[in-house]
């Protein structure tokens, strides 16, 4: 396995506990929608799927924040995550979490790292 890193977008698309950055990543041999955001200053990505059915959690595309601002919310039940680790918090998610992607920020802009096979 050999960890590889590919842009996400710039760091500028992504404003504190505000609306996210919708991207995708290959699993498993099908494009997954996925998402990042930013909470306290650090960015985290999530695949865009909650953890009581696998739906997309925006409200408004992009908007992941509940209006506390400190809450992630899945659009279709209410279910609450934390914005840092994507733990269920309360609701339908019931103990299972979002699943969180590695990102890093470096020189303004949001790298998402994977594995591949090559290498
Ligand atoms: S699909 Fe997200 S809480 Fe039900």
């Amino acid at each position: 396995m050999a960890v590889q890193v590919r842009v996400i977008c710039s760091s500028e698309d992504v404003v504190e506990s505000g609306p996210g950055y919708r991207f995708s990543v290959d699993r498993y041999g099908r494009e997954t929608p996925a998402f990042v955001i930013r909470f306290r200053g650090k960015v985290h990505a999530y695949l865009n799927e909650c953890g009581h059915v696998p739906a997309q959690l925006d409200w408004q595309r992009g908007e992941f924040f509940d209006d506390s601002k400190l809450y992630l919310i899945c659009s279709v039940h209410g279910a609450l995550y934390a914005p840092e680790t994507g733990r269920c918090l309360g609701g339908r998610c019931q103990g299972i979490g979002l699943k969180p992607l590695p990102v890093k920020e470096t020189d303004g802009q949001i790298f998402l790292e994977y594995e591949t096979d090559n290498g």
